[in-house]
């Protein structure tokens, strides 16, 4: 069954209790909160106080994507937040080792550990990390904002994880995240991808957002 990962970006932040239990209600099995330092990305979203209480008013689990520089020095920030997964970016380390810190100091805090890529990075470059993380997060928009639209041409990295973890007998979970919907959720499934991140999609006033959930769990 597929993942559903709702945005938390997109909600009402003068309602966000009602927006948290809502999520809370619904079939989503997880909450996607989205980091924004205003450096590795041209915007700044909420911090770790807010992901303390979100976690209070939920038990289900917490998908944290941390959009920030120096993400080794900014996971510490997390302790006692109740983070279950902090996704960090390739781009965001100086190098390989410096990413391969990053996931063994989420290990020893008892978080999962994953990594993400921007549109405009090879996915091969993170060979070196993948016997080693929980998850991988292909970016289908340039992070930053939600409502963009879907960028196909990132399903091969898609296509590429599924098959590397096959020929490697490894078990990360395959995460796509920007502007996910009925059509491009259905898209993404069909490439391999397990776990659908949706802002806009699940936030809308068009549809309810349990038909939005409903709606990507059946992909
Ligand atoms: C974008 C964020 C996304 C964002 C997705 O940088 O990482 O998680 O909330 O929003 P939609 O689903 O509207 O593209
Ligand atoms: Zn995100």
């Amino acid at each position: 069954m597929t993942i559903v990962s709702p945005s938390l970006l997109s909600a009402d932040f003068l309602h966000l209790q009602q927006d948290v239990e809502m999520f809370d209600r619904s079939n989503a099995q997880w909450l996607h909160y989205d980091v924004m330092d205003g450096n590795f990305v041209p915007n700044i979203s909420f911090g770790t106080k807010i992901l303390k209480q979100v976690n209070s008013a939920t038990e289900k689990f917490l998908d944290v994507h941390i959009m920030v520089a120096n993400p080794l020095q900014a996971i510490d920030y997390f302790d006692g937040c109740g983070a279950d997964l902090i996704t960090f970016h390739y781009e965001a380390c100086q190098n390989d080792e410096e990413c391969l810190q990053v996931i063994e100091k989420l290990k020893n805090k008892g978080i999962k550990a994953g990594v993400s890529v921007k549109p405009n990075t090879p996915v091969e470059v993170l060979i070196p990390l993948l016997d080693k993380v929980d998850l991988v997060l292909v970016m289908t928009v340039e992070p930053g904002f939600g409502g963009q639209k879907f960028m196909p041409e990132m399903m091969g990295k898609c296509d590429w994880l599924y098959q590397y973890r096959k020929d490697h007998d490894l078990n990360y979970i395959i995460e796509v995240d920007g502007g996910i919907n009925a059509q491009t959720g259905k898209t993404a499934v069909e490439h391999h991808c397990e776990a659908l991140v949706a802002g806009s999609y699940c936030f809308s006033n068009t549809i309810s957002f349990d038909e939005a959930v409903d709606t990507l769990l059946a992909l």
